[in-house]
């Protein structure tokens, strides 16, 4: 899928600011963490949730420089919960952004830590935007316990057969996994300006997104080739995920049908754009 000039330009501003959140002295006694955390975060991933909360930010009439500034932050989070997922003692993947993962290119305890420092710059950065109290403890909560972390621990006991397969066991898991993470994303917007005119449109439309990128995210895994998704498929035969539970066609259809009542939460170009892109991609 092509996508717009106004997306790419989302996510170059997003790269700059990145840029220089993650820039660093190579002298420094504990360059090789930073050396890693650059190497996760930048030159690579489709900004999904970046760009999205600087087009929430827009839609509350928020300042660009303070979207762009928790999108990093955002971004930083994510990339944190990517390096720890490919580690040996969870997804065991060599291959991120088509690059060797971090613990490859760089070594495990280096990984861990890199993780861990981008977490915290996470919330250095959302600090730094001006996202009030209640917006830093929800993106807290998004990222904590009951939500990614919550989801990335139901994720490997569904793996290792200790949560029965169904469709409610998995809409939770997936809804804590990724789910959490993409909805703060759409709320960004209404965190940063207080403004909670479209809030009940942001969260039905980050909710329905959510579960269909992974969704979509399960499909690649089984359609997708290691060379164009940049990281290894035919990875979770052994995960509960759609796909494994109503087959690769009805996965996609259930992914379809999510994302074009996300459209109707939020009916304008760049949100129903995004929405897509979440199922057209193939990355
Ligand atoms: C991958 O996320 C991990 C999931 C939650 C499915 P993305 O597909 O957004 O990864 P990048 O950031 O584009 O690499
Ligand atoms: C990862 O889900 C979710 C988080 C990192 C929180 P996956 O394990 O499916 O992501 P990929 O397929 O490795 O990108
Ligand atoms: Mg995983
Ligand atoms: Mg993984
Ligand atoms: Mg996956």
């Amino acid at each position: 899928m092509q996508l717009s000039s106004a997306y790419k330009e989302i996510a170059a501003h997003l790269e700059t600011r990145l840029q220089e959140a993650l820039a660093f002295d190579p002298e420094l006694p504990h360059a090789p963490v930073l050396e890693a955390m650059a190497y996760a975060t930048l030159g690579g991933g489709k900004r999904l949730r970046g760009v999205l909360a600087v087009l929430s930010g827009d839609l509350c009439g928020v300042d660009r420089t303070r979207a762009l500034t928790l999108a990093a932050g955002i971004e930083c989070l994510h990339a944190y919960s990517l390096v720890h997922d490919d580690l040996p003692a969870m997804d065991s993947s060599d291959l991120r952004r088509g690059k060797p993962s971090v613990h490859k290119a760089f070594d495990e305890a280096t990984a861990i830590l890199a993780g861990d420092g981008l977490q915290a710059l996470a919330f250095e950065l959302a600090v730094e935007s001006g996202l009030s109290a209640k917006g830093l403890k929800a993106f807290a909560i998004a990222v904590g316990r009951h939500g990614m972390i919550g989801g990335q621990m139901q994720d490997m006991r569904a793996e290792a057969g200790q949560i029965a397969p169904s469709f409610e066991a998995l809409k939770t898991l997936h809804a804590a996994k990724t789910g959490a993470l993409i909805q703060f994303s759409a709320l960004a917007g209404v965190y940063l300006s207080g403004d909670q005119t479209h809030e009940i449109a942001l969260k039905s439309y980050g909710a329905r997104l959510g579960l269909a990128f992974q969704i979509w995210d399960d499909v690649l895994d089984v359609d997708g080739s290691v060379e164009v998704t940049g990281k290894p498929t035919g990875h979770d035969t052994n995960k509960i995920t759609f796909v494994t539970l109503m087959g690769v066609e009805a996965a996609r259809a259930e992914a379809q049908s999510l994302v074009d009542k996300a459209k109707t939460s939020l009916a304008n170009f760049a949100f129903k754009e995004v929405a897509d892109f979440a199922i057209r991609r193939r990355s």
